[in-house]
């Protein structure tokens, strides 16, 4: 276990203890939809391949996004799950601003910000802040904890004048469950946990909407990992944040999404509530991921399918035709290899209520017997 102590004295001040995050109750009620504060829409990102060095020439393209949807609503958390490489991490640099879109369109609250620049652009990119993954890095080890949480402020004078920002950073320290003494401590003498509770401090400074935050825990120990998010759904709670939460952890986004979007080589292929994703899968991806998922319950686990994926993911350069699943899906005909299937609720749900009535982007979507035991 990942120790949270500061040299024996640091603790922080909501220690939950190092509980696994718990299940979420299936009884929990559906997502009621409001209008989205975040609409993106065809979003794509296409880093170009060049060769030669003398002169580079374009030899195709690395399609890391290539037609992403989906809507945030305020106050609510957004799960993206996927495979290494699938393009979340890309989703989440375009999302924040930090990378420029190919094609596609991020309407905040009905503005859309790929149009924007300058000024305007700085306004919006206040309000949609990123937290890192990876607290060791993400950090500057030259920089105090009190300069690297009042860096935003900065960049955004106009947030907390010269005067008030040691006292605003102080605060903030106070709210993520860090001592507020600590401010002149640099970020090697906190522990992973505490770091990261750096990171969602400086991301909280400027008072945004919207937090993306790229695989916040990944690099934790389990127990830590639980602390984190539920600090995160506290501090959601306290400032009406929404989130678009990343993680390849099923479990984890499980526990703190209200909808969760599967994505696989650049797309979403399925989207809804967390309840829909993770016990009516109707995409064949979706049912090979949530198969490997460890239960808790040994003779749970025992009675389930588990759908092992054959193959390796195809290069995002070079993406096969039709449905981009299609070399390692077991159910794949040649109308897979001929046509794209949209992400929709498919035919066969339609016209039914249900779970299974969300979008799924497969011409054969199906539910199986249920992959995740309660
Ligand atoms: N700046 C870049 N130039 C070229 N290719 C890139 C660049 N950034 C990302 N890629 C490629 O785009 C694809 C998607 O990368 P991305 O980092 O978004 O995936 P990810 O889902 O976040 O993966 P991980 O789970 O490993 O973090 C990968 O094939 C990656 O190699
Ligand atoms: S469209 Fe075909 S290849 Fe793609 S997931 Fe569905 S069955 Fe598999
Ligand atoms: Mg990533």
């Amino acid at each position: 276990m990942q120790s949270d102590s500061l040299g024996g004295t640091a603790q922080t001040q909501d220690e939950e203890g190092p509980d696994a995050l718990p299940d979420t109750s299936p009884a929990a009620p559906s997502y009621e939809p409001r209008e989205a504060i975040l609409e993106v829409r065809g979003l794509v990102k296409h880093f170009p391949l060049t060769q030669g060095v003398v002169v580079r020439r374009h030899v195709g393209a690395v399609r890391a996004v290539d037609g992403v949807s989906f809507d945030l609503r305020p106050g609510e958390t957004l799960g993206l799950v996927g495979e290494s490489g699938c393009g979340k991490s890309t989703v989440a640099k375009l999302v924040t601003s930090l990378e420029a879109p190919t094609a596609g369109s991020i309407r905040y609250k009905g503005e859309d910000v790929t149009r924007l620049s300058g000024r305007a652009l700085k306004a919006v990119r206040r309000n949609i802040q990123m937290v890192f993954q990876d607290p060791y890095t993400s950090l500057n080890p030259r920089m105090t904890v009190g300069d690297i949480v009042g860096e935003p402020f900065d960049i955004h004078p106009e947030a907390a004048p010269r005067g008030e920002r040691r006292r605003r950073v102080q605060e903030l320290l106070d709210v993520v469950g860090l001592n507020p003494e600590y401010v002149n401590r640099y970020p090697h003498q906190f522990s992973g946990g505490q770091r990261q509770r750096i990171g969602i401090a400086r991301g909280l400074a400027l008072r945004p909407e919207i937090i993306v935050a790229d695989e916040p825990v990944s690099a934790l120990d389990v127990s830590v990992q639980a602390q984190v998010v539920n600090l995160m759904e506290r501090l959601q709670d306290e400032f009406g944040l929404s989130y678009v939460f990343i993680a390849h952890d099923l479990s984890v986004v499980r526990h703190i999404s209200d909808r969760v979007g599967v994505m696989y080589l650049g797309k979403i292929v399925e989207i809804g509530t967390e309840r829909e994703i993770y016990e009516h899968p109707t995409h064949p991806y979706t049912q090979a991921l949530l198969s490997a998922v460890p239960v808790p319950d040994p003779a749970a686990g025992e009675q389930r399918t588990r759908i092992v994926l054959e193959g390796e993911v195809p290069s995002p350069a070079n993406p096969p035709s039709g449905c981009r699943f299609r070399t390692r899906c077991w159910k794949a005909t040649e109308r897979c290899a001929r046509e794209e299937p949209p992400l929709e609720v498919p035919a066969g749900f339609a016209h039914a209520e249900g779970p299974a009535h969300h979008p799924s982007a497969c011409h054969y979507a199906e539910e199986k017997e249920r992959i995740v035991p309660e």
